[in-house]
C-alpha cells in the first residue's frame, strides 16, 4: 500500500463535512446556470428531469467518491491506486484520478478570474457606479473590465492569496474555520435577497416561470443539459468529494449525508432562481445566460430599482461567498496529492501551487486581452480550460469512478464502508452505479466529443 493513511485530520463533526461538501457543490452553476436552464427548458418539466438525473447519476457517483476517500483516508490519487491494487487491477489507472485532480487546477484558474470580476462589481455597485445605467453602457463597463488585465490581475492575485491562506491552515484550522464562517453568511445573504424578491410583487410570476410545467419545451438537448448540470453542480469528477470524504468521521453515514447535500444544493439553486427571476420580470428583462446575466443584465436591474445599491451589493457578496467555498474545495485535492507525493509540508506545497495557479489564472484572464489571439478548437484559453475540465475530464473521471464502484470493488467492502441501514437501498445504489450512471455519463462524453470534434 502506498503512503500512510490519515494525514491531515478529520472534520470535527459530521455536519462540517456536510456543509463543506455543500459549499463546494453550490457554486456559480447554481446562481448563474440553473435559473436560466429551468426557465428556458419548460420550468417544472426540466426540474423533474433534473431530479431524475440527480438521483440516477449525480448522487450514486458522489456516494462512490466519498466511499473511495473515506475507505482509504488518502489523497484521491493514492486512494484510487490502492483500491485498484487491492482489487487485483493495475494501479496505473490511477492516472485518471490524477487528471481529475489536475483539472481542479484548470477550473480554479478561470474561477479565480470570475471571482475577480465579481469582487470588482461588489465595489462598483456599492459605490453607485450602476445607478440609472443602460444596457449598452453596462455592456461596455463589463467588457472594459474583462479586457483590461491590470485591474483583474490585482483581484485575481488577491483571490489566490486568500484561498491559499485558507488551504495552508489544513483541514481543521483552515478549511473548517472558513466553512464555519462562510456558510452562515451565504444563508443569511440568500435569505435577504429572497425577502426582497418576495416584496417586489412579481414573486408569483417568477414562481410560475420556475415551476409551471411545460413538457413541449423538453428535447434531447434538455436531457443532456440536465445530465451535465447534475454532474457539474455536485462537483464530481475532480476528486473534491474524495478528498473531503477522506476527512469524514468514520461513524457518519455516507448515504444519508450525500442525500442531504444533494437536497441542499437543489434547494439553494431553486431559491436563487426565486430570488433572481422576479427582479428580471420587474425590469421587463428576458432571462439571460451566464456572464451576461450576472455582469450586464442584473447590474442594469440593480441600477433601476429601489434599494438597488444595497440589493446589488448583497447579491454580489453572495456570489463571492458561493464561489469562494467552491474555489477552496478545488485546491484541496491537488494540495493533498502533491504534499503526499513529494513529502512536502503544507506551507511549501501551498506556495508552489499558489504560484502555479496564479500563473495559469493569468493566462485565463489574459485570454480577453494580451492572449486573445491564442485559440484552441475555436475557444480562447479561458473557455478552453472550462471546456476541457467540465465537459471532458470531469465526466471521464465520473465514468471511471462509477465503473470502479460498480464493477471492480468487492460488494462486501462497499457494503461495510457504506453501512446503509436498508439492504434494499444499498442494492438500488449498486445497480444504479453499475449500469445506469456509467451509461449516462458515457453519453455526455460521447456527445461532447462528437459535437465538438466533428466539424
Ligand atoms: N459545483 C460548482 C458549481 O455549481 C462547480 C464545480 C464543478 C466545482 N466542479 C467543481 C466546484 C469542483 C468545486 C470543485 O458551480
Amino acid at each position: 500500500m502506498q503512503g500512510k493513511p490519515i494525514i491531515n485530520g478529520v472534520w470535527s463533526s459530521h455536519w462540517i463535512f456536510i456543509f463543506a461538501a455543500t459549499g463546494s457543490a453550490i457554486g456559480l452553476g447554481n446562481v448563474l446556470k440553473f435559473p436560466y436552464l429551468v426557465s428556458s427548458n419548460g420550468g417544472g418539466a426540466f426540474i423533474l428531469l433534473y431530479l431524475v438525473c440527480l438521483l440516477l447519476v449525480g448522487t450514486p457517483i458522489m456516494i462512490a467518491e466519498v466511499f473511495i476517500g473515506r475507505s482509504k483516508r488518502q489523497n484521491p490519487v493514492y486512494a484510487i491506486r490502492n483500491i485498484l491494487q487491492e482489487s487485483g487491477c493495475s494501479g496505473r489507472w490511477s492516472f485518471v484520478a490524477l487528471a481529475g485532480v489536475l483539472s481542479g487546477f484548470l477550473i480554479f484558474s478561470f474561477y479565480s478570474v470570475v471571482i475577480g470580476w465579481v469582487l470588482s462589481y461588489v465595489v462598483g455597485i456599492s459605490t453607485g457606479d450602476f445607478i440609472g445605467i443602460g444596457m449598452q453602457e453596462a455592456k461596455q463597463v463589463f467588457y472594459q473590465l474583462r479586457d483590461t488585465p491590470e485591474t483583474i490581475l490585482r483581484w485575481h492575485s488577491f483571490v489566490v492569496f486568500v484561498v491559499m491562506l485558507i488551504i495552508v491552515g489544513g483541514v481543521n484550522r483552515g478549511l473548517e474555520n472558513a466553512i464555519k464562517f462562510l456558510m452562515p453568511v451565504l444563508f443569511i445573504l440568500l435569505a435577504a435577497l429572497l425577502g426582497y424578491a418576495l416584496q417586489t410583487g412579481n414573486f408569483t410570476k417568477g414562481f410560475y416561470l420556475l415551476f409551471s410545467i411545460d413538457f413541449s419545451k423538453l428535447g434531447w438537448d434538455s436531457v443532456l443539459s440536465a445530465l451535465k448540470h447534475a454532474f457539474f453542480t455536485l462537483s464530481i469528477g475532480v476528486g473534491v468529494m474524495m478528498a473531503y470524504g477522506a476527512y469524514m468521521p468514520k461513524q457518519a453515514s455516507i448515504g444519508s449525508s450525500i442525500f442531504l447535500i444533494v437536497l441542499l444544493d437543489m434547494l439553494i439553486a431553486l431559491l436563487a432562481g426565486l430570488a433572481i427571476l422576479p427582479m428580471m420580470i420587474t425590469n421587463n428583462m428576458e432571462p439571460a445566460y451566464g456572464m451576461d446575466l450576472m455582469f450586464v443584465t442584473l447590474p442594469v436591474a440593480f441600477g433601476h430599482m429601489q434599494a438597488g445599491q444595497t440589493i446589488g451589493f448583497i447579491f454580489f457578496l453572495l456570489v463571492t461567498t458561493v464561489a469562494l467555498t467552491s474555489a477552496i474545495s478545488l485546491m484541496e485535492p491537488v494540495t493533498t496529492w502533491l504534499s503526499e507525493h513529494w513529502g512536502w509540508s503544507r506551507l511549501p506545497t501551498c506556495i508552489f501551487l499558489g504560484i502555479m495557479v496564479w500563473a495559469f489564472g493569468v493566462t485565463a484572464l489574459g485570454s480577453f486581452s494580451f492572449l486573445s489571439h491564442v485559440e484552441i478548437m475555436g475557444f480562447n484559453l479561458f473557455y478552453f480550460y472550462d471546456f476541457v475540465a467540465t465537459n471532458i475530464i470531469m465526466p471521464l473521471v465520473g465514468l471511471f469512478v462509477a465503473i470502479l464502484a460498480g464493477w471492480i470493488v468487492n460488494k462486501r467492502i462497499l457494503s461495510e464502508e457504506l453501512a446503509m441501514k436498508s439492504v434494499f437501498v444499498f442494492n438500488l445504489w449498486h445497480i444504479t452505479v453499475r449500469y445506469i450512471s456509467p451509461l449516462a455519463v458515457g453519453s455526455i462524453v460521447y456527445f461532447m466529443l462528437v459535437e465538438k470534434l466533428s466539424y
